[in-house]
Order: structure tokens, then C-alpha cells, then sequence
């Protein structure tokens, strides 16, 4: 019998710096340690993510977390899988720069990884998803900086269907936080603030929701949003109730944007499974309408969702996709790997 591998994953690309190992054994993966330094306390005070910052706390907290996964005591992982990109160059830098090290010291294969194709095999870090993979797979994938329609035929098969042509999902929840003062990172902000909120309260615009194309639009919301926040009377602008209302009404014009084009793609792909992941897909009431989409389009399509913790940044879904990547011998060169901080799928 085969005996499992163990991949060691490495996630810098934005504000979390995070370690996992993958043990891997065919199509069963376990994960045997994961853990994430989260940044947004640093970043919540200047109201995004400052790149410097980012990759100066990279470099504070990467050989901590990877001591605390013991990989420099009984545990030399098989392989070592990096977040190549899309993502900000200097903090891409730091994870790579650790992953080549200790590439060479400890004579393994390095696996350079798509920043996206890590959140597509997020999905596979649950056992009963892994049994419900069938293709053609649709993906939604929702994050800080990309909103894509894609389908998945194969591990390392993807077609991109349509994409934002402006701000990404994740985006228009932040920006929109900020205009309303309610912090970064602003999706978790307003998707708490939202459900005392009343989402018809304000006739928020769908964008590109008529649009034949598979395309998104997130940037009229934005300026919809400002505007109405600048008419709002400074009462009202602190009045908790009201900020509820605002909140739960973008919600509601994202979410149905983000639904009305995942239901035109299921039409046309007619896939054997619908998953979202991404950043975005933390919110419940996407999630949920999602769903519901899926299981009006066909009884016999599966809806699957990546494990609770691993929609957001991560470490364990980098180990994943470099754990496809093995399967199909697709190493890197432990002395050429770049950072590629705009990378597509
Ligand atoms: O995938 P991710 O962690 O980082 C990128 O690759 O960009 O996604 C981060 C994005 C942020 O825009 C954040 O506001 C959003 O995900 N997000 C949410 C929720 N949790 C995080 N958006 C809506 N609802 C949430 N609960
Ligand atoms: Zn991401």
C-alpha cells in the first residue's frame, strides 16, 4: 500500500500568512495542522491593506508558524506547495522565499500555486464534497480582488465564462463599508450589520443584470451607495437602524448580481455540481440563494461548499491544489520560482 504525502502549504498573498500540512493519501486528504495570522488588526487602522505592512508582518510571522507545525522537528514534508500569485508582490515574495529555502535544504519538489485554484480546491478539504466531484463543475469565485465564473473539467481544466469588468464582489463590500464607517475588512461588517436590516429598504442598482454576457459590475453599486450615504442627513448617518437598512440593501443587489449570472452559466454548462468559494462566500446569504438556485435548476446537481474557516485565505487550500498539482507532476524549479502577482487562472 502507498504511504501518504505530506504537503506543506504556504499562503502570503494579501493579509494572512498561513501554514498547513496536507497529509495526502489518493483522493483522501487530511489536514494534520493549519494555522492563520490574520493582519487585519494592523490593516483595519489605515482601512485596507498597506503592502509594505503586509509583507513586513509576512516576514514577523512566517518561521513561527512553520515551527509550530513542527515541520523542522519529526515531520519533513514530501513537498512544499507556495502561493505563486495573483496577489502583492512583496508579500508574495516572503512565502516563496521560505518555500525555496527549505526546497533546497530539505531536497524536495516545490509546486508553485495559483492564488485561485487554491480557493477551487478548498472545496476538496471536505470528504462528502470530494465524493459529490462530478464535472462539469461551476465555480463562483468571490473574492477581495476577483469575481469569476469558471468551470472546472479537470483538476488544472479551467475556463473562465465572465469575470468583473471593474471591482471585484469583495471589493464592493469593502469600499462600501468604508464609505459607511464600518471598517475593513467590510463583508463580515455588513453581512452581521445586515441581518437586522430590511433589504428592500433601498433600491440598491443590480448591474449588468439584464447583460447577456456572463460578465460582472460591482462599481455603480459603489457610487449608488456613496451617493445616498452623502443625501443621508448626519442623524440618520448615525442612526444603527438606518446603517442596518444600507447594509442589508447592498447585501441583497450583490448577492442577486452574483446569482442572476451564476443562473445564466448553470443554463448554458449545465454542470454536475455549482460551488462558490472565495473570500465572499463566507456570506451566509449567498451561500444560501445559491443553494436554493442550484437545487431549482436540477435535483441532480450538487451544491458544494468549502469547509467553514477555509473560504477566507488559507494555507490548507494551497496545500490542496499543490496536491492536484503533484498528482499530475506539475513541480517547480526550486531555483526559478517567481512571484507572478498577476497571475489568471
Ligand atoms: O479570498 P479572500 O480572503 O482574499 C482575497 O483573495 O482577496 O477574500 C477577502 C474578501 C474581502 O473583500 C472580504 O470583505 C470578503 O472576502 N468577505 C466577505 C465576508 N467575509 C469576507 N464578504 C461578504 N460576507 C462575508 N461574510
Ligand atoms: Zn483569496
Amino acid at each position: 500500500m502507498k504511504r501518504a504525502k505530506t504537503i506543506l502549504g504556504i499562503e502570503s498573498s494579501c493579509d494572512e500568512t498561513s501554514v498547513a500540512l496536507l497529509e495526502v493519501l489518493k483522493d483522501d486528504f487530511k489536514v494534520v495542522f493549519h494555522e492563520t495570522a490574520s493582519q487585519i488588526a494592523i490593516h483595519e487602522r489605515y482601512g485596507g491593506v498597506v503592502p509594505e505592512v503586509a509583507a513586513r508582518t509576512h516576514v514577523a510571522e512566517i518561521v513561527s508558524l512553520l515551527e509550530r507545525s513542527d515541520v523542522f522537528g519529526s515531520t519533513t514534508p514530501d513537498a512544499i506547495a507556495v502561493t505563486r500569485g495573483p496577489g502583492l508582490a512583496t508579500a508574495l515574495r516572503v512565502g516563496i522565499e521560505a518555500a525555496r529555502t527549505l526546497a533546497y535544504a530539505w531536497d524536495v519538489p516545490i509546486i508553485g500555486v495559483n492564488h485561485l485554484e487554491g480557493h477551487l480546491a478548498s472545496v476538496w478539504l471536505d470528504e462528502e464534497n470530494r465524493t459529490k466531484w462530478d464535472y462539469p463543475i461551476l465555480a463562483l469565485l468571490v473574492s477581495g480582488g476577483h469575481t469569476e465564473l469558471v468551470v472546472i473539467n479537470a483538476p488544472g481544466k479551467y475556463k473562465v465564462l465572465g469575470r468583473t469588468r471593474d471591482d471585484a464582489a469583495g471589493e464592493a463590500f469593502d469600499k462600501t463599508a468604508k464609505i459607511m464607517g464600518l471598517g475593513y475588512p467590510g463583508g463580515p461588517a455588513i453581512s452581521k450589520r445586515a441581518l437586522d436590516g430590511d433589504p428592500n429598504a433601498f433600491d440598491f442598482p443590480r448591474p449588468m443584470i439584464h447583460d447577456p454576457s456572463f460578465d460582472f459590475s460591482f462599481s455603480g453599486l459603489k457610487t449608488a451607495v456613496r451617493q445616498t450615504w452623502e443625501k443621508l442627513p448626519d442623524k440618520e448617518k448615525k442612526n444603527p437602524q438606518m446603517i442596518n437598512h444600507l447594509a442589508a440593501s447592498l447585501q441583497a443587489a450583490i448577492v442577486e448580481s452574483l446569482i442572476a449570472k451564476t443562473k445564466l452559466a448553470m443554463a448554458k454548462i449545465k454542470p454536475k455540481a455549482v460551488t462558490v468559494v472565495g473570500g465572499v462566500s463566507a456570506n451566509a446569504e449567498l451561500r444560501a440563494a445559491l443553494q436554493h438556485a442550484v437545487a431549482e435548476f436540477s435535483s441532480s446537481t450538487f451544491f458544494l461548499s468549502p469547509p467553514m474557516g477555509v473560504q477566507t485565505d488559507n494555507a490548507a487550500m494551497i496545500a490542496a491544489a499543490g496536491a492536484w498539482k503533484l498528482a499530475a507532476k506539475k513541480t517547480d524549479d526550486w531555483k526559478k520560482l517567481e512571484a507572478k502577482p498577476e497571475w489568471d487562472l
